[in-house]
């Protein structure tokens, strides 16, 4: 029972995490295209605000995913798994690449223009697709 809940749980803040993953790109989409000091402020508030909420689900999903693997050792031995982490710890690197971007915008250093930013946006889409696949079709692995 309390397996169901914590992943129940897991499952609330995977999504709540992939929300900001989906958002701040988009900002910076947007962000590119704004000339003015005004909203160019406004954006840069906005993205450090979205950053820092999108750690604490970040923290918060991990936290339950290591509580199942507490909970269920015996997954650590399976291969998709295996394979699951290895894709969090690419979106990981995604997410910290975030968080250059929002230095980079914030120094007024960013030279990318927004049909880069929509490329760089289809990477966490990608490592979703992987992810859940992988936790879904897990027997077949
Ligand atoms: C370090 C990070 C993570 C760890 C340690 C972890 C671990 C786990 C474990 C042990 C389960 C239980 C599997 C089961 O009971 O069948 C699970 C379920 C699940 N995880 Fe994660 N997870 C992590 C990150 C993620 C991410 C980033 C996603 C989404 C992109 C995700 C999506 C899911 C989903 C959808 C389930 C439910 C699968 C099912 O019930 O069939 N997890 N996770």
């Amino acid at each position: 029972m309390l397996y169901l809940w914590v992943k129940a749980f897991h499952i609330i803040f995977v999504v709540a995490w992939f929300a900001g993953l989906f958002y701040l790109p988009r900002l910076f989409v947007y962000h590119c295209d704004t000339k003015d000091p005004v909203g160019s402020a406004q954006f840069k508030l906005m993205e450090r605000r979205l950053y820092l909420f999108t750690i604490m689900n970040t923290v918060i999903a991990i936290s339950c995913g290591l509580g199942l693997l507490i909970l269920q050792p015996a997954w650590l031995s399976q291969h998709w798994l295996q394979w699951k982490l290895a894709l969090v710890a690419a979106l990981l690197g995604f997410q910290w690449s975030c968080w250059q971007v929002v230095v980079n915008f914030r120094e007024n250093r960013n030279t990318r223009n927004g049909r880069w930013y929509r490329w760089y946006n289809e990477i966490p889409t990608v490592l979703l697709f992987a992810i859940v696949i992988l936790v879904v079709l897990k027997p077949l692995l």
